[in-house]
């Protein structure tokens, strides 16, 4: 694993761009992995930029989100379908049909799991997966103590990721309480990882990430097996390694 502590999230969102953007101008028609979330909002805007004023290209690139909340549809405002497309997807020239997020309003969801496993393997794996990190150690939705050999399943959310993503839908009422999401196993069979957390909240994850033993309790530790990860911090979510 390696580790990056940059000052403030902001330079760790344009570096985190820089390395998807290196992986794209070396590989044209990378398969990307995706998060959403608030840490990667700068970095999405830095690609869009890149697009912009550098010219980067998107247009044989494809990605797989990590994940979806059952039962919304793709335009729902809060699905993560909606949220690729604007912070994303609508401001590159990224050809749609290429682009997957789970489908959390499939009428078999096992069946969704499954195809998605599928899709990811036809497309010959992802090249570089980009990571967020939960308060509570998890990457996608692999809330703690989910098998860290997982495929794409169903998860059931923690009462902390549903306090952490509430506010967004106005009340805890109207919040799903499943997602699908791709397994931990799919996670780390990525050639490349690139995890991102920041601020003070994420001390602890960051922590028993990096410092703690390789244990399902905290999902993130399974980066800690990855040939080609890299963890990038800010100074606050640094702030407890030793
Ligand atoms: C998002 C995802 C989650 C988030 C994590 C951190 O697709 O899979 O694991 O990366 O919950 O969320 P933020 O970035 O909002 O702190």
């Amino acid at each position: 694993m390696e580790i990056i502590i940059q000052k403030t999230p902001d330079a760790g969102c344009l570096l985190g761009a820089k390395i998807m953007a290196k992986k794209v101008r070396e590989k044209p028609d990378a398969v990307l992995g995706l998060a959403t979330g608030r840490t990667p909002e700068r970095l999405y805007g830095e690609l869009v930029r890149m697009h912009r004023e550098e010219g980067l290209d998107f247009s044989q690139v494809t990605t797989f989100n990590l994940d979806e909340y059952v039962g919304l549809s793709p335009d729902h405002p809060q699905s993560y379908r909606r949220f690729m497309n604007e912070h994303l997807f609508d401001h590159i020239n990224i050809d749609l049909a290429r682009t997957h997020v789970p489908a959390g309003d499939a009428a078999d969801l096992q069946a969704e799991c499954r195809a998605y496993e599928q899709r990811i393997a036809a497309a010959g794996g992802i090249d570089l997966q980009l990571l967020g990190l939960g308060r509570n150690g998890h990457i996608g939705f692999n809330e703690p103590t989910g098998s860290l050999r997982s495929r794409t399943w169903i998860k059931i959310l923690s009462e902390q990721t549903l306090e952490d993503n509430s506010a967004v839908f106005g009340d805890m009422a109207a919040m799903p309480r499943h997602a699908i999401s791709m397994g931990i196993g799919t996670i780390i069979d990525a050639r490349q990882i690139v995890l991102l957390a920041f601020g003070p909240a994420k001390v602890r994850a960051v922590m028993d990430m990096i410092e703690g033993p390789l244990a399902a309790v905290c999902p993130g530790s399974a980066l800690q097996q990855h040939p080609r990860a890299t963890v990038v911090l800010d100074e606050a979510s640094a702030g407890g390694l030793r």
